[in-house]
């Protein structure tokens, strides 16, 4: 994604020609970057050859899924809906792994059913109710056991997920207690130790800590896990400030740890494999000038992509043409809904701009689409995907007459 002459390109199409063609506000995707860091990813770990599980949470479009899955990734779901999708995606179940802390008695028998790779438990009820279906099935099910490591992933509050406190995985005094319990059990077929401690993590070491938790926490359990899942959870440089996960660290530190402990290694990723991949397009509504900014109100809104209005997280935003002077005033870019949060982003000079022109959110490829709504009635965005200099529609714009 690039400009090429002024006007702001996906792969070879102009966003002006996209936008012109589906209307805004729109979700674009470029498939070659897809593909990038797919293969990036697999790059920075070969030696370890891990079982990379797409975080489905973070993109769930059908289309995208089946293009992720022809890499030969598997799943990471969090409830019934996401697992369904991502073997609608041809997605293997024996590659599909299923976390999460309120999975409903009908959730796991689903996932019993369909044999898949591991039902990662998240507390001593969840592992009691999936040994009573077991048991009903007369089947020996393969499961994993969430760690709460008490890591401060040094991320947003929100999203940070292995503290002490966070409501995810147990602690490992209880951990060390279901492991007791599921080697003596005839139903539970304990293989896997998982965490997941928070997303937009940009050091290798609050992963380094986790790592040393771990070491520890397997010698204290004396258990051999044949999976060790290291969830997601790696960042990405929204504000382009270079400042980059370093995977090379990152991938010595888990060699060192697999020579010791000689599990197979899963990833969940999924903004690290999306959040670059995908822009959202909106159209300026109006200009309002007041004395201290320009309001720019666009025809997206945070129903559309929700990432700051609820975590306060900053996206670049672009003109689609920038062949104007850059004017020197604050500008707020916001969308029309009846909420004061619902604002993209401020800055102190924004090229000269007019309605009816079009802006480019960028990065919006992992937790955007996944998150909208249609709060105050508005109908979901469409999103299309340019492959190979084609543009493919892959989730038709919502209709209002649906919504009533
Ligand atoms: N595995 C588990 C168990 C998770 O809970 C998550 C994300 C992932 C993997 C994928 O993490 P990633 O590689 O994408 O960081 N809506 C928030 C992010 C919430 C993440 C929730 N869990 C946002 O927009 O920043």
């Amino acid at each position: 994604m690039k400009y090429i002459k002024n006007n702001f390109h996906v792969e070879n199409i102009s966003t002006q020609k996209i936008a012109k063609k589906f209307k805004t506000p729109l979700y674009c995707y470029s498939y070659l970057r897809i593909k990038n860091n797919i293969n990036k990813f697999k790059n920075h770990f070969k030696k370890i050859k891990p079982l990379i599980c797409f975080s489905v949470k973070s993109n769930s479009n059908l289309s995208l899924l089946k293009e992720i899955k022809k890499f030969g990734l598997g799943a990471d779901v969090v409830s019934k809906g996401e697992m369904i999708k991502a073997m609608a995606a041809g997605i293997n179940s024996k590659k599909i792994v299923f976390s999460g802390v309120g999975k409903t008695y009908s959730e796991i028998e689903y996932a019993i059913n369909k044999n898949i790779l591991l039902i990662n438990v998240e507390s001593r009820n969840e592992l009691l109710t999936l040994e009573k279906i077991a048991r009903s099935k007369k089947k020996k099910v393969d499961v994993g056991i969430r760690l709460n490591p008490n890591i401060d992933p040094k991320t947003l509050r929100q999203i940070s997920t292995g503290k002490e406190g966070d409501k995810f995985g147990v602690d490992e005094k209880e951990f060390l207690d279901l492991v007791s319990y599921s080697k003596k059990s005839k139903f539970i077929n304990l293989k896997c130790l998982s965490v997941h401690i928070g997303s937009q993590i940009l050091s290798h070491k609050p992963y380094e800590k986790m790592l040393k938790v771990l070491d520890k926490v397997i010698n204290k359990s004396n258990y051999n896990f044949e999976y060790i899942d290291l969830g997601g959870g790696i960042g990405i440089s929204y504000n382009k400030d270079n400042k980059n996960f370093n995977y090379e660290i990152f991938n010595k530190l888990i060699s060192k740890f697999i020579e010791k402990n000689k599990s197979k290694i899963i990833f969940e990723p999924g903004r690290s494999i999306m959040a670059n991949t995908g822009i959202l397009i909106s159209k300026i509504i109006y200009i309002k000038k007041n004395r201290n900014k320009n309001f720019v109100i666009l025809d997206a809104a945070m129903n559309d992509f929700m990432r700051k209005a609820l975590y306060g997280a900053n996206h670049q935003i672009i003109p689609s043409n920038k062949k104007r002077r850059i004017i020197n005033k604050k500008f707020e870019f916001v969308g029309p809904i009846c909420e004061s949060t619902d604002k993209f982003l401020i800055t102190k000079k924004f090229h000269s701009i007019k309605e009816n022109e079009l802006v480019i959110i960028c990065d919006v490829g992992a937790y955007g689409m996944s998150l909208a709504s249609n709060y105050n009635v508005r109908p979901f965005p469409a999103e299309v995907l340019v492959k190979n200099s084609n543009i493919k529609i892959i989730k038709k714009r919502q209709k209002l007459k649906d919504l009533i």
